[in-house]
């Protein structure tokens, strides 16, 4: 069962619940999940929308161009460390981790990506634009420090890659019962 909720009644909860990581969604060659710590929930083009930020070497990356949708899924109890650690330094690229991190999906309302039982505070969302970022226009200090290009795209936190921004049209919010 899914409870609508309007998504303004939780921005708060959201965006500390991002603080620690939430999970971005995905679900085009197959379901794969990656722990997000970047983003932003807001309104644009008068629609409400939440903006995520996804490294090149991402598995995550050619899903969302496939699939030109996510879902994001927001814990309620708590972060589960297994989520964490399996969706936040694994890749699709290399694994299951709907198997590896025993995530239970539940399956979306409107769109077409499912959610996640454990982490039920769901955001179906349809990406409305992508944007890449330019790392000349970052300043030095946060280029040295986040792209470091020494450091291969394979890394899961900071290397070389630049990050694509893309905004999505939140279209459905819910909480798994
Ligand atoms: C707390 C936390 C926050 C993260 N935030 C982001 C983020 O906002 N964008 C990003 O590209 N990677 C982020 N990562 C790294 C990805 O979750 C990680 O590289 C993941 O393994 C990518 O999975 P994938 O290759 O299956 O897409 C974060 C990792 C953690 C642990």
């Amino acid at each position: 069962m899914k409870e609508q909720i309007t998504v303004w009644d939780y921005s708060e909860l959201i965006l500390k619940a991002l603080g620690k990581g939430i999970l971005l969604n995905t679900n085009a060659d197959k379901f794969n999940s990656m722990v997000i710590g970047w983003g932003h929930l807001g309104i644009l083009w008068g629609k409400p929308t939440f903006h995520v930020y996804v490294r090149q070497g991402r598995y995550t990356k050619p899903q969302l161009d496939k699939a030109g949708e996510f879902t994001l899924s927001v814990p309620l109890g708590g972060i589960d460390p297994k989520i964490i650690r399996v969706c936040g330094s694994e890749s699709g690229y290399n694994i299951d981790k709907v198997a590896k991190a025993g995530l239970e999906l539940e399956p979306p309302r409107t769109l077409s990506t499912p959610g996640i039982r454990q982490y039920p505070l769901t955001l179906e969302c349809k990406v409305l634009y992508a944007q890449d970022q330019e790392l000349g226009k970052i300043p030095e200090d946060i280029l040295r420090r986040m792209y470091p290009q020494h450091i291969p795209g394979t890394d899961p936190m900071s290397n070389k890659d630049f990050h694509t921004m893309y905004v999505g049209e939140i279209v459905d919010a819910y909480i798994i019962k």
